[in-house]
């Protein structure tokens, strides 16, 4: 069982490199499936989220070359020989971006079977609207035994179509945009995903041929073509990554210079820590970002983008713990995502939930304590959590934070924490 231990109270202060975007991606390796062709994906971070792909990919027949390592991968991936279009369980349930493979394999193969992903720790999280937009575009699909069994019947291929989003699904935009590149005639999407990882979805579909517009707005146009290729693509830099660092800075009162990435995603995060005192400069080689010695306290609501990134609320409630008064923090995305607050109170937080708010009431200081992590960004917020602690904290279950953050003790060791990962 591995922990990792930090001792708290130090103010961070150096330079952070950020890594690709795990869900940008992940996205961009599923698309490789909708190409005979060569798919080269630089900047790929080295993540037990982009291995789970890697070997559901493999399990399909794709070839995938090239090294994992830290400070940004090069993939090559060939989907010319797929064997098999069916992503198992005991692989989906490791990772619910496993659906992405749904789409791309119905528009080139016609058929798909790929299990339910399952719920997780912060919600049930069901495909629904990935389901029904791919039937709207003329699948059968049947659920069964746990597993999606999709076809293309009629027509052989996927049809255009109008499909209107019951809600903003980041997933289901992604799956849609991806089966739709392939499928005859137009489709348009509406109440579509914003998020950055879109855009670069798209961008690299358009550099394979895809014929799309509209791509960070609300409404997608795709007009379907008969085969796509090859493609040398460069994953976006990972704004959850940015927004998590800066936030790091901000809760221990340091200054930490994000390199290789821009704050242009970010405005929603960069208004609010601001709000809360905190400095933060643009340079052309990335953010500075300097966290105040109080913070003030600041009222969030997460939403889709570009509202407040759900992905950071609870690295910001972390941050709130330690505000001067009180900050209300709302979850609008998901049903059960305050994991973290027993895990913060127990370090001294004051924190109540009510329904999808949590009042954090500004305490002087947290304490250290041993914590156990739930979930990727959960997991996170207890880190960040330690690092302003009086005393020391050991965070359990630390395989949630392995699955989206590249060398985090690593790069915070760079700027001074004393942290680090032990091995029972
Ligand atoms: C993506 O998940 C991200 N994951 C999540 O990041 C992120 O929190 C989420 O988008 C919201 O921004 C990846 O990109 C790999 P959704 P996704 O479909 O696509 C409901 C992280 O920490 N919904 O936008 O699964 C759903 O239950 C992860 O990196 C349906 O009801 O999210 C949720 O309440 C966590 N039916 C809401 O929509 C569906 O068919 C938004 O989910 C699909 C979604």
């Amino acid at each position: 069982m591995e922990y990792i231990v930090i001792r708290g109270g130090k103010s961070l202060s150096g330079k952070i490199p950020i890594s690709g975007a795990k869900n940008a991606a992940l996205p961009l390796m599923a698309a490789t499936l909708l190409t005979k062709q060569e798919m080269v994906l630089q900047n790929v971070p080295a993540l037990d989220d982009i291995v789970s792909m890697e070997n559901l990919l493999r399990g399909l027949g794709t070839e995938i070359s090239g090294k994992l390592r830290i400070g940004g991968s090069t993939l090559k991936l060939i989907s010319d020989d797929i064997t098999d279009t069916e992503a198992p369980y005991e692989l989906v349930r490791k990772m619910r971006a496993s659906v992405l493979v749904l789409g791309p394999l119905l528009a080139r193969f016609g058929n798909a079977r790929v299990s339910l992903p399952g719920g997780c720790a912060i919600g049930n999280r069901p495909v629904d609207i990935h389901l029904s937009g791919l039937e709207q575009m003329g699948a059968t699909i049947e659920l069964k035994d746990g597993y999606i069994d999709a076809k293309v019947l009629r027509h052989k291929k996927l049809q255009g179509t109008h499909i209107a989003f019951p809600t903003v699904s980041v997933g289901a935009t992604e799956n849609l945009m991806m089966a739709a590149t392939l499928a005859e005639g137009e489709t348009e999407l509406t109440n579509a995903a914003r998020e950055p990882e879109i855009i670069d979805l798209a961008n690299c579909l358009i550099s394979m041929g895809a014929k799309i517009k509209g791509h960070g707005t609300d409404t997608i146009n795709i007009e379907g073509v008969e085969k796509l290729n090859g493609v040398d693509h460069r994953v976006v830099s990972d704004r959850i990554e940015i927004g998590t660092y800066a936030i790091a800075a901000c809760i221990t009162g340091g200054s930490i210079d994000l390199t290789g990435c821009d704050g242009s995603f970010l405005k929603s995060l960069i208004d609010a820590l601001r709000g809360s005192g905190a400095l933060i400069d643009q340079y052309d080689w990335g953010l500075r970002v300097k966290g105040p010695t109080r913070p003030k306290a600041i009222d969030i609501m997460t939403d889709p983008y570009p509202g407040f990134p759900t992905d950071l609320q609870a690295q910001m409630m972390a941050y709130m713990t330690g505000v001067n008064g009180a900050s209300m923090i709302t979850e609008t995305i998901f049903e059960n995502r305050f994991m973290h607050v027993p895990e913060l109170n127990r370090m001294g937080a004051d924190i109540n939930v009510h329904n999808s708010t949590a009042l954090v009431r500004g305490v002087s200081k947290l304490k250290g304590a041993p914590v156990m992590a739930t979930d990727l960004r959960a997991s996170v917020s207890l880190v960040l959590a330690g690092l302003a602690a009086e005393g020391e904290t050991i965070v359990s279950r630390i395989y949630h934070l392995d699955r989206g953050y590249e060398n985090l003790v690593g790069k915070l060791n760079e700027c001074g924490a004393d942290i680090k990962r032990v091995r029972s």
